[in-house]
C-alpha cells in the first residue's frame, strides 16, 4: 500500500523494526518504551537526514591540506507536536547537537479528534530553515495537517513530517492538503479504529511516554 502515496518513505532497516516490534507489545514498561521512542528517533534521523547538501571546506591534517565536506548552511529546525513529540527530540539532538528546537502544542479534542492548538514557537527567520516535524503517531492526520498549517501560516516554506507509525488516513489526508510535505515512518500500519487509535498500532504515544494512563 505505501507505494500508492508518493508522499512517503517507509524506512525497513531491521533494527527499526525490531525495536518497533517491543514499542508496540503492551507488556513493554514505561523506561523501555522511552528508551525506545529515542533509539527509534535516531535511526530515523539518520535516515531522515540522509539527503542533506554538502559544501567542500578546506582543511589540514596532521599530514596534509585537503578538501573535506561539512553539511552545508541549512538550518534545520526540529519540531516535536507535544507531548508525543517530545519523546523523539534526544534522538535527533544526538545527531545534530547544533539544530533549534521550536514547539507545537496540539491535543485532539475527545469526541470530534479535532486537533486543539495551544501552543506555538519556533526559531526566527522560518522562511530559511528546514523545518521536520516530530510526532510518533499519525492516525486521522489532523494535528498534523494543522502543524504544517502553523508552520507555514508563520513563514515555513520547507517542512517535512517524521513519525514512527502512520495510519493510511492520515498519510493520505497530508496529501491532499500539503503535497509538499514528505513523511517518513517505520510503518505503514493498516486502519484506524472507531475512535481514532491506528491498528495495530501502539496505543496512545503520549500515554505510554509520560504514564497518564
Ligand atoms: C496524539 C499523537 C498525535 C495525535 C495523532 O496526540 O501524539 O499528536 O494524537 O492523532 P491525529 O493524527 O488523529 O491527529 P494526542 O492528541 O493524544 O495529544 P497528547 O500527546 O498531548 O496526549
Ligand atoms: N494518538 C496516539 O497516541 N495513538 C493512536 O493510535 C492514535 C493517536
Amino acid at each position: 500500500m505505501a507505494e500508492s502515496f508518493p508522499n512517503l518513505t517507509v524506512l525497513q532497516h531491521p533494527l527499526l523494526q525490531h525495536k518497533l516490534a517491543v514499542l508496540r507489545d503492551k507488556h513493554t514498561s514505561k523506561k523501555t518504551f522511552r528508551e525506545l521512542v529515542d533509539e527509534i528517533s535516531m535511526l530515523m534521523g539518520y535516515e531522515v537526514t540522509k539527503g542533506l547538501p554538502l559544501e567542500p571546506i578546506q582543511i589540514e591534517t596532521p599530514l596534509e591540506r585537503t578538501t573535506a565536506y561539512i553539511v552545508s548552511g541549512k538550518k534545520l529546525t526540529l519540531v516535536p507536536v507535544l507531548r508525543a513529540g517530545l519523546g523523539m527530540v534526544e534522538g535527533f539532538l544526538r545527531l545534530m547537537p547544533s539544530v533549534r528546537v521550536g514547539h507545537i502544542g496540539l491535543y485532539r479534542e475527545h469526541d470530534t479528534l479535532r486537533p486543539v492548538s495551544y501552543y506555538f514557537k519556533i526559531p526566527p527567520e522560518p522562511a530559511s530553515r528546514d523545518f521536520v516535524v516530530l510526532d510518533p503517531m499519525l492516525a486521522t492526520g489532523g494535528s498534523a495537517v494543522r502543524a504544517v498549517s502553523l508552520l507555514k501560516e508563520n513563514g515555513a516554506a520547507r517542512v517535512r513530517f517524521v513519525c514512527i507509525v502512520a495510519a493510511p488516513e492520515g498519510v493520505r489526508r497530508m496529501l491532499d492538503a500539503h503535497p509538499d510535505v514528505q513523511i517518513w515512518t517505520a510503518s505503514l500500519d493498516r486502519q484506524l479504529n472507531e475512535v481514532g487509535y491506528i491498528l495495530p498500532g501502539l496505543g496512545d504515544a503520549g500515554d505510554r511516554l509520560f504514564g497518564t494512563r
